[in-house]
């Protein structure tokens, strides 16, 4: 009887089945509460995929936002991407609302498919709870206590500038891409801090590994990567930029790890030069149980390695592009080097405060640079109701600060470059919108240091160069997409003054 039954059920009646049991199990994996934030139609299995601009893959509700941004307010929204679920707000209060107010309950990171290839969820960056509070404590102290070291930070990075400076210098007022001499002094830094050396401009294997990792972080925003991101356990069978990010991620990892182990061999626990040391050392005190491992040292460092060289040699590289293309502001800067520091003497710390044009030139530079337009995503810990929505836990929130760095009602001019907008009687005004490190609990935990930084870097600069487009060529302010949205690789000239 049994097999009879078998018998007569068709291959077609299966297969309708199937497509009915898919149907039923995505929809409800997809099912919201009834007051989740607006959003478009959902599709089945691809969700709001087909809202995506395949030709700026990173920007799929970019068109959302101004297909429907009319209809929903703008304020907040959701959309679906493949097997993640995200909510997007919009505008000064939202972002403060849900990153400062209700800080507590998107303090997670999610596991995205690619940044989990990248960041591993172990260091500072995509881990969470525990794990998290305990590494990103210590990582502040650490930081902190080189700041104020036998050799303090401030004379690294001065040395560092200098260094710079001849680079550019033998480039002899010809066209040059100064990319990669600036993400090799700014890595230093991090370098320095982490392992404890810095890397000549001439060495080999490390503008490698630098060219290695900028590429690994464009192709971040390939159509590939995108969907690997979406769909994972079908896109890793195939060929595409995804696959050099996994090759590349093996290779800068293979680069940390051999330091590490290198440090561990001669090492004495009563020393602490850098990063890497102190951390030996936590992991030493309870025996390597706790959350100090050395798989998130691991971790940790190759975090503070990417985290800490591509955004700030990004920012410096818009930087000196807004100052080619800006010359009146950037005489004005070089007259306030001039008065405050002179030709000669090193720019110092203690400068920033005598120098309110410089620093809000800086401000600018961040403000309209925007290297990371939507932040960090973020989850939900738990349940969370924000203007009234419910947004489940785990799902993904992308706060978007564009809105607020550019937003029509805080800024003067937002779509011009205009150090005016930080300059009150001539004195730097902080304002509440300039969110670049964005804000609350998990902001940007290193941004002193990057704004020590940019501010040492910079005026390094201009005391000794004036920054010019190459003869008969315009430069723009085109951008490149991925993890950080630099500019296009453009060729400028450092004229010696
Ligand atoms: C211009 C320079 C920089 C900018 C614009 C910037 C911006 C940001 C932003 C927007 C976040 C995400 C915060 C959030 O989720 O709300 C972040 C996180 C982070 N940044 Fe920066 N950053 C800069 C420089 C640096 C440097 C120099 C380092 C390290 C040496 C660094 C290390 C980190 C780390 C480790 C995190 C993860 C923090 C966490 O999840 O707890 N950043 N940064
Ligand atoms: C983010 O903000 C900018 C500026 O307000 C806006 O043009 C863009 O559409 C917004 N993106 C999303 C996804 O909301």
């Amino acid at each position: 009887m049994l097999h009879f039954l078998w018998e007569s059920i068709s291959v077609q009646v299966l297969l309708v089945f199937l497509v009915v049991f898919l149907l039923v199990a995505d929809y409800m994996k997809h099912r919201k509460p009834k007051s989740f934030p607006p959003h478009p139609f959902y599709l089945p299995i691809v969700g709001h995929m087909y809202l995506m601009n395949f030709s700026n893959p990173m920007m799929p509700v970019q068109k959302l936002n101004e297909k429907y941004g009319d209809i929903f307010g703008g304020d907040i929204f959701g959309v679906d991407m493949g097997s993640e679920s995200f909510v997007i707000v919009n505008g000064l209060r939202m972002v403060k609302e849900v990153l400062v107010n209700q800080g507590e309950n998107f303090l997670y990171r999610p596991e995205m498919p690619l940044a989990g290839e990248l960041f591993s969820n172990r260091g500072l960056l995509s881990s969470n709870g525990h794990l998290w509070k305990q590494q990103r404590r210590f990582t502040l102290s650490t930081l902190r206590n080189f700041g104020l070291g036998k050799r303090s930070l401030e004379e690294r990075i001065q040395e560092e500038c200098r260094y710079l400076v001849d680079a550019f210098g033998d480039e002899q007022r010809d066209p040059f891409d100064p990319h990669f001499k600036i993400n090799n002094a700014v890595s230093n830094i991090v370098c320095s801090i982490i392992f404890g050396n810095r890397f000549e401009y001439r060495d080999e294997d490390f503008q490698k590994l630098l060219r290695l990792i900028d590429e690994t972080l464009t192709l971040n925003g390939a159509i590939m990567s995108q969907l690997y991101n979406a769909f994972p356990s079908i896109i890793k069978f195939f060929p595409g930029a995804h696959q050099t990010i996994f090759r590349n991620t093996r290779l800068m990892r293979s680069f940390v790890k051999e330091k590490i182990d290198k440090r561990k061999e001669g090492w004495n626990p009563s020393e602490s030069w850098d990063f890497i040391d102190c951390y030996l050392q936590e992991i030493a005190k309870d025996n390597g149980e706790g959350v100090f491992q050395e798989e998130n040292l691991m971790a940790c460092a190759v975090d503070l390695f990417l985290a800490g060289t591509e955004t700030t040699s990004t920012t410096i590289r818009w930087a000196l592009l807004y100052m080619a293309m800006h010359p009146e502001i950037q005489a004005r800067v070089q007259a306030e080097i001039d008065t405050v520091i002179g030709q000669v003497r090193q720019p110092a710390l203690d400068d920033r405060s005598n120098m309110p044009y410089t620093n809000a030139v800086i401000h600018e530079v961040q403000r309209k640079g925007n290297i990371i337009p939507f932040g960090v995503p973020r989850m939900t810990v738990k349940d969370t109701v924000v203007d009234g929505f419910c947004i489940p836990k785990d799902t993904v929130l992308m706060a978007n600060l564009t809105s607020v760095v550019c937003d029509k009602n805080e800024w003067e001019t937002p779509a011009n470059f205009n150090p005016g907008h930080f300059l009150k009687d001539g004195q730097l005004c902080k304002r509440e919108s300039f969110v670049p490190f964005s804000i609350g609990k998990c902001s940007c935990p290193d941004e002193l240091l990057a704004r020590t930084e940019l501010f040492l870097f910079f005026t390094a600069l201009l005391q000794k160069f004036t920054f010019q487009a190459p003869p008969d060529t315009t430069l723009n302010l085109q951008f490149k997409m991925g993890i950080t949205w630099g500019p296009k690789p453009y060729k400028i000239c450092a004229v010696p003054r």
